[in-house]
């Protein structure tokens, strides 16, 4: 069978690694590169690092306003799935950004059925962008891959019927585990921060809230905090270079995870990645995962200084062992086996 991967940003080229490699052993696999994402740090290091096939197509659409972004990438994927020989029968997305929307808008437009891997993931806030594409992916989705439970629970309650629903974990788990052993060693007796997001990037108020509080917790103890170009660019003079570096890379960015103390972020995966090593994070906003609320492995703040460096007095730990949220490690393989029995099935 032939299957058409659409992926863009730097998460999805991290969850693509392993099931790139196993989608291959027995379909013919493409990857569409979007260019959401195109600096080296943000792409090719990823491909290169974790030895992901190289994009067979690479749209180039880079940077804009997100309904010119999303419409140009609808253009172009759908374009290409539309000329193409043999046909893609199924195109394939991850998670909830602007590239996988629009790999499942234009695979639907075309009537070629989508599989969504980390189907299911809801906040409850709607003002989240991802939230919206994350619902919109789901419902236009032939194979729902949930990473968790809840997320099974949740788009059944939306009315998908179940059969098209599979609790297979989570990929990223399957990923940490791979190469956690290869990770090296980081020094001990620091806080890891990321901050990316739009609602805490964009928002001059809320960016200044979260940079006094690394500024005063750097008094405590050394931050560790890999930029992202946007929040670089927001930041601005305002904070000294020094106290950013650039984005990092896959393996250094689970070895500064496995030894912080403490972490900080906005990201949904560095949450997840948190809760696997063990090591208490502490997410600003709406976004993230609420499984990892409420079994308390996270603390949910919002972008205010007292609030976060108040939360960072606590004491607690993850205790991974006690849940495992994110299933079992063995996510790529179910849905290798989902896919294939769906194959199967189609051919009668
Ligand atoms: C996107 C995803 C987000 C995901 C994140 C991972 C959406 C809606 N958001 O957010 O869910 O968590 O990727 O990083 O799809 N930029 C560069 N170089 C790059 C890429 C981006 O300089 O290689 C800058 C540009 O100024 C760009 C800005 O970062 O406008 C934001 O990039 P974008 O891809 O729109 O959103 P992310 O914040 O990365």
């Amino acid at each position: 069978m032939r299957i058409a991967t659409v992926i863009g940003n730097r998460p999805q080229f991290i969850k693509h690694a392993l099931l790139s490699k196993r989608l291959r052993q027995e379909h013919d696999e493409v990857i569409i590169h979007t260019g959401q994402h195109y600096d080296d740090e943000m792409s090719d290091s990823f491909f290169r690092e974790l030895d992901i096939p190289q994009p067979d197509v690479k749209l180039g659409v880079g940077s804009g306003l997100p309904f010119w972004q999303v419409g140009e990438m609808v253009r172009e994927v759908g374009s290409w799935l539309n000329a193409v020989r043999p046909r893609p029968d199924l195109v394939l997305v991850h998670g909830d950004t602007h590239s996988s929307l629009a790999g499942a808008l234009a695979a639907r437009l075309l009537k070629t059925p989508v599989a969504h891997v980390e189907a299911g993931a809801r906040c409850d806030d709607r003002s989240v962008p991802e939230e919206i594409n994350r619902i919109l992916i789901d419902h236009m989705s032939e194979l729902l891959f949930c990473p968790t439970a809840k997320s099974g629970h949740n788009i059944t309650n939306e009315g998908i019927e179940v059969d098209r629903v599979y609790f297979t974990g989570d990929v990223l788990y399957d990923t940490y585990l791979h190469y956690s052993s290869r990770t090296p060693t980081a020094v001990k007796g620091y806080i890891f921060v990321t901050i990316h997001r739009e609602a805490n990037t964009n928002d001059v108020d809320n960016l200044s809230s979260i940079m006094v509080a690394i500024e005063r917790l750097t008094c405590e103890k050394p931050v560790v905090f890999p930029t992202h170009p946007r929040t670089r660019k927001m930041i601005g003079a305002s904070m000294a270079p020094q106290r950013m570096m650039p984005p990092m890379s896959y393996l250094d960015t689970l070895a500064h995870i496995k030894g912080a103390d403490l972490i900080i972020t906005d990201s949904g995966g560095v949450q997840r990645e948190a809760y696997f090593a063990g090591v208490p994070c502490i997410y600003i906003g709406t976004a993230g995962w609420p499984e990892l609320f409420a079994c308390g492995a996270s603390k949910q703040v919002r972008a205010d200084a007292e609030e976060i460096l108040e939360t960072a007095k606590m004491n607690w730990r993850p205790d991974f062992n006690k849940d495992r949220l994110f299933g079992k490690g063995d996510a790529v393989e179910k849905i290798a086996r989902a896919i294939k029995e769906w194959e199967e099935h189609k051919r009668g």
